[in-house]
């Protein structure tokens, strides 16, 4: 096992009508001067921005307000929201909805506590040396940047798609009610189900360092979320799904299910990030229609892994040789996520590339990662280019 750092600074306030406590919180973590920031409109349709906006009023909490983030949230945003926070003396960050609106979010808090350009934090130029406080009222569960130190914008000029975590970027308190969740359509259940799973297989698929604390949460978490996924999407009024489900997002993606490993292999993310970025894909749908492609290019180098979560974590028969359970175990994935609606192969996911096409998202998918990256396997351009060839 590796060494590991920790670091979970995010108060987390879970069930129903948690909401009610947010000026408390606000007040709390110093707030006086609020930007609350959200995406398309549905939090504006659920009724809970006017709940908000009810709620600081009330407790004479000033406030401005900025919508418009969409899924794989654009750069332009991010520096209209710098603009506007720092015009306004915006001293508190808050974010409503689901993994865009957050990350847009943080990226603004990027913004105005640090000079320069935002941008170049994302391309990896320097490192942010502060941010503004951030609390979030989470409406999906799914990426569990809600608890994470990580933020993905999309810069508009060459459909740039790119991650930056900081701790700085930790919100401060999460405001997590199941119940918010359940006027999402099945799609974005479904999504939100497998980014969850996919953060924790990331972590769980390497070559170094694995402990089998972390593998037991890991492999507990992982049934959790498919019992249901599929409970959800019989029942999406199902509170007790809506919560267990609600809670896994948040510790698949705030470190727990990592500790002692290397880190993790990250390229099915990294190859969904290449395709958010030029067709705008949702993005469990995209880590979906990649993973079996990149599993089975993959899973020779990591065998030992790969049958642990086939027998633990699909629960298929322990019959034959590794490869073949290994294999089965991938079969069940995929199974899986057909069950509940998602692709897995990019026709499936809508998107028809060119081989030109291909050979852009695996250049810009090499640039992105340094070179090479993964732990189950270190892949390369070249490598990236071949799994995505499989995916079509
Ligand atoms: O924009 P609105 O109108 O709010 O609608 C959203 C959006 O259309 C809708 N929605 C959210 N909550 C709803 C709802 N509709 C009805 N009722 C509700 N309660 O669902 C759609 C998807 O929302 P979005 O925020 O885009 O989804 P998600 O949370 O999956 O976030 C995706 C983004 O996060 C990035 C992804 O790459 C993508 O850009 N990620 C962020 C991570 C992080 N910060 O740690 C890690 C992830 O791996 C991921 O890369
Ligand atoms: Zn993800």
């Amino acid at each position: 096992m590796f060494d590991f750092k920790y670091f979970t600074p995010t108060k987390v306030i879970f069930g129903k009508d948690s909401e009610s406590k947010l000026t408390e919180l606000i007040k709390e973590f110093g707030g006086t001067k609020v930007l609350i920031h959200y995406g398309g409109g549905s939090v504006v349709r659920s009724g809970l921005l006017k709940r908000v906006t009810d709620a600081l009023d009330s407790a004479g909490i000033a406030y401005v307000t900025l919508g418009g983030a969409v899924p794989n949230p654009h750069l332009g945003l991010v520096y209209e929201g710098i603009e506007l926070c720092k015009k306004e003396k915006v001293d508190f960050l808050l974010g409503l909805g689901g993994g865009s609106a957050i990350d847009s979010a943080k990226a603004i808090g990027y913004g105005v506590a640090n000079e320069g350009d935002v941008w170049d934090f994302y391309d990896y130029k320097r490192t942010a040396k502060g941010a503004l406080p951030l609390g979030v009222i989470l409406t999906i569960a799914a990426t569990g940047s809600e608890m994470s130190d990580s933020s993905v914008i999309t810069k508009e000029d060459g459909l740039i798609k790119r991650g930056y975590s900081s701790d700085f970027g930790r919100p401060k308190f999460a405001i997590l009610n199941p119940e918010l969740t359940m006027t999402l359509p099945d799609y974005q259940t479904a999504c939100g189900c497998t980014d969850i799973m996919m953060h924790t297989m990331e972590r769980y698929f390497s070559n170094g360092g694995n402990m089998e604390i972390t593998d037991a949460l890991a492999e507990g978490l992982l049934r959790t979320v498919k019992k249901n996924a599929v409970i959800l999407r019989d029942n999406p009024k199902d509170y007790d799904a809506r919560a267990e489900v609600m809670w896994a997002g948040s510790l698949a993606h705030n470190g727990l299910t990592g500790c002692g490993s290397d880190g993790g292999d990250w390229m099915t993310h990294k190859l969904e990030h290449e395709l958010g970025g030029l067709y705008d894909v949702a993005h469990g749908a995209g880590l979906a229609a990649i993973w079996g492609s990149w599993a089975r290019y993959v899973f020779k180098d990591c065998l030992h892994r790969f049958k642990k979560f086939a027998l633990n974590v699909m629960e298929v028969e322990n019959k034959g040789t590794d490869e073949e359970i290994a294999l089965r175990g991938i079969e069940a994935v995929e199974d899986f996520y057909r069950s509940i609606g998602m692709p897995t192969n990019l026709r499936e996911l809508g998107v028809e590339p060119t081989e030109e096409e291909l050979k852009l998202m695996a250049k810009k998918c090499a640039i992105g990662v340094g070179g090479a990256k993964g732990s189950a396997k270190l892949l390369k351009e070249e490598d990236m280019l071949a799994i995505y060839r499989a995916s079509v």
